[in-house]
């Protein structure tokens, strides 16, 4: 089958489209014919830093490395022990995630367990981009955010991956819904459904925001600092980047009992239903900025890079 391997990490030239046995599937997988394949940030972190390789891709000696965890496909085959799919269901789903995913590739061996049907009114490509990042969101505000009617949630980089399906998310359980991005993303955020949209160029978003129930930090450095400081005493700090383990920040979580949590998004089935069940019923919308066809799997990682994605960027197979 057609794969795109990874020769070295560094740059996009590492990225190499070749040849390599269709995978086996044991009785708890299934393979997938791939139709569209999201792109994230920790793809093009994978490609490029070598400490990637000993976290999330764990190739075996001397196997080629395919990256990518984000698919939409059609089941090709399934295992005997397979209940939720069958062969020429459509289906979608972060494979193995944080594992090996293997998703750059024509077919992909996935647990039937961390996948999802397709919904019938969604493209691969919508449902290939709503699943690392909208199962971020997911887990950041229902698992450990416990996210309520009512509350006050602040969710930074609100018109990128994880914000875009975040914001509608924390909408759909009727929460006050405070967003932040550069002003490009103004009018999307606020169409997505955002209650009030924070300029981070413009303004210091925490002399704006005091009294936030839940807030959702996807961003590095001292960021978290100041994303403590929009907290409510009691309320809760969801961070995708920062680590609380800093004495300081530690303190400042102790002083203001703040319930504080570092998320590593795992691969979910149960939560892939959730998922597809609002975008079943259109609550949840994937919004693509940028479609690229497979053998260009260079440009898709060269934008998403840039860091100013709004929505997703997606790679689409014949
Ligand atoms: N821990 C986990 O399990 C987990 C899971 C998923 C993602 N992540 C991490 O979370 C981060 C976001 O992921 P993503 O997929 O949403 O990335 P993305 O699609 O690249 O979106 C990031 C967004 O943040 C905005 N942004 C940049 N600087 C900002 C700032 N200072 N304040 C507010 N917004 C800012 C960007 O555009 P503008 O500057 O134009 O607004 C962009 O829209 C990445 O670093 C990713 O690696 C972690």
């Amino acid at each position: 089958m057609k794969a795109i391997t990874l020769a070295n990490n560094g740059g996009t030239e590492n990225l190499h489209f070749t040849e390599i046995p269709t995978p086996e599937i044991n009785e708890d997988e299934v393979l997938i014919r791939v139709k569209a394949i999201g792109i994230n940030p920790v793809d093009a972190f994978a490609r490029r830093e070598p400490a990637a390789i000993g976290r999330f891709v764990k190739p075996a000696p001397g196997e080629k490395v395919v990256i990518g965890w984000d698919v939409s496909g059609v089941v090709e085959a399934a295992g005997a022990r397979v209940r939720v799919c069958k062969p020429g269901d459509e289906v979608f789903g972060m494979v193995n995630f944080p594992g090996h995913g293997k998703a750059y590739a024509e077919y992909v061996a996935a647990p039937a367990a961390q996948l999802a049907l397709k919904p019938g009114n969604i493209s691969h490509e919508e449902a290939a981009a709503s699943t690392l990042a909208a199962l971020t969101a997911w887990q950041a505000l229902v698992t450990y955010g416990k996210v309520r009617q009512g509350d006050k949630v602040l969710i930074h980089g609100a018109g990128g991956g994880v914000g875009h399906y975040a914001v509608q998310i924390a909408r759909h359980f009727g929460a006050y819904v405070i967003g932040t991005g550069s002003a490009s993303k103004r009018d999307f955020v606020l169409r997505l459904g955002a209650n009030q949209f924070i300029d981070y160029t413009a303004a210091r978003f925490e002399e704006v925001v005091q009294d936030a129930d839940l807030v959702v930090d996807s961003l590095f450095g001292d960021h978290i600092f100041r994303s403590l400081a929009t907290v409510k005493p009691g309320g809760r700090v969801i961070a995708l980047l920062a680590s609380f383990t800093d004495e300081k920040l530690a303190g400042l979580v102790r002083e203001k009992n703040v319930y504080a949590h570092t998320l590593g998004v795992v691969s979910n089935g149960r939560d892939m239903e959730q998922i597809a069940a609002l975008l079943q019923s259109g609550e949840l919308r994937s919004h693509i900025s940028a479609t690229y066809p497979f053998t260009d799997m260079a440009k898709a990682h060269a934008e998403i890079e840039r860091g100013k994605t709004l929505g997703k960027i997606v790679v689409t197979l014949p």
